[in-house]
């Protein structure tokens, strides 16, 4: 960093750009309050007509069978680990996740044995895959980092199928994300979405399992109503959970599905302006997007240099400039939570490596040009 605050122009309170804004437009959120309207006044309050409406949606837009709405995206992994019956087994996830990836893993009575990260994507090579597959190894889960789909799907989808192995998607970051023509959530067993306010896209809290196979998901509408063997019987054949989507949540959820197209093409227009300014700006390097793929920008990663202090350009950046950073993927790996230390054998030094040294661009579908040239004009007065 060059230039210190004090060098900085005033800051014009008009002017900042938050890490994060949720878009729901007066015509969007008048639709809503109609429908809730309706379902308050019949009754019909969960597992209705808006829920099923909401998993058709969302099963035809990602190009899979059957996809089942649950409360969270926590919920859609463990539901979908339970289908898969990790007990008892070891499950691959990256070290370079959210606390859920691998504390769902555990809930579902697995073994979480954690992966070090692919510099290329944050995601996960098929190598390190490869090289910690053992006999006792049911699965893998990868995680889309960013909404980035690795350019390597496809030896990764190929890898498990020789090794004899399932894959499942964490595609918590991934609504409207593909690469090589098929969608986040599809190249796996199982794919989980997360309806979290702060992704692409939202139902306020809720999540989603996708998938191809019939005997997953009718394990996981068995799952997430208690275990029950059907809606209408009181026999509970496995041991579920209330991971039921309310009907309010599903009438967003259909709403904001509606929408995610034009909010991803807005994401991709701000990270395109993001990626012409940054050229001529040594100190940050963007991820890539691989050739085939589509990204729906749930994050914008820039890699720093090895001496730069990310704390300190975070608060140049919004002191001096009125520019917020979004929160990174990930600040610290798994293995650095406390609760995760015993999975740490050591050997995850990329992980640690790309957690420390990256930044998260703030980009939302609200975001104007404006505030997008602002955002590189901060980083090019601070960084030089
Ligand atoms: C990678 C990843 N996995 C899982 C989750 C959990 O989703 P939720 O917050 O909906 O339970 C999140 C979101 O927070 C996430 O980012």
């Amino acid at each position: 960093m060059t230039q210190s605050s004090d060098q900085a122009p005033a800051q014009d309170p008009a002017r900042t750009v938050p890490a994060a804004q949720i878009e729901f437009r007066a015509d969007d959120r008048q639709w809503i309050a109609d429908r809730i309207q309706e379902v308050l006044s019949t009754g019909q309050l969960t597992l209705g007509q808006y829920g099923r409406s909401f998993e058709e949606k969302f099963a035809a837009f990602c190009g899979v069978k059957h996809a089942i709405a649950v409360n969270s995206g926590t919920a859609s992994l463990e539901i979908a680990l339970r289908a898969l019956e990790v007990d008892g087994k070891d499950v691959l996830v990256p070290a370079n996740t959210f606390f859920a990836t691998a504390a769902a893993v555990i809930h579902a009575g697995g073994r979480p044995v954690l992966m070090d990260t692919d510099p290329e994507n944050f995601g996960t090579s098929p190598e390190e895959i490869e090289r910690r597959i053992t006999p006792n190894t049911a699965g893998v889960v990868v995680v889309h980092i960013g909404g980035i789909v690795s350019g390597r799907m496809r030896e990764i989808q190929a890898l498990v199928e020789r090794k004899g192995i399932w894959l499942v998607e964490d595609a918590a970051h991934g609504h409207g994300a593909s690469f090589d023509g098929t969608s986040a959530g599809a190249f796996g067993a199982a794919g989980s979405f997360s309806f979290y306010p702060t992704k692409v896209m939202t139902s306020a809290e809720g999540g989603m399992i996708t998938t191809n196979d019939d005997r997953i998901a009718d394990e996981a509408r068995i799952y997430r109503d208690q275990g029950k063997a059907s809606f209408t019987q009181n026999a509970h054949t496995r041991l579920g959970y209330n991971w039921r989507m309310s009907e309010p949540h599903a009438i967003i959820g259909v709403r904001h599905l509606e929408r995610l197209p034009e909010m991803v093409a807005a994401r991709q227009r701000i990270a395109a302006i993001f990626d012409e300014g940054l050229k001529g700006l040594s100190g940050l390097s963007p991820l890539s997007v691989p050739e085939g793929g589509v990204c729906n920008y749930y994050k914008y990663i820039a890699v720093l240099p090895e001496a730069l202090d990310r704390k300190a350009l975070k608060t140049q950046l919004k002191e001096g400039y009125g520019v917020s950073l979004a929160g990174e993927v990930y600040e610290d790996p798994i293995q650095r939570q406390p609760i995760f230390a015993q999975y740490d054998d050591g050997s995850l030094k990329v992980s640690e490596d790309v957690c420390a040294r990256h930044v998260c661009l703030p980009v939302f579908s609200t975001m104007t040009d404006g505030q997008a040239h602002q955002v590189i004009d901060a980083l090019k007065r601070t960084l030089g």
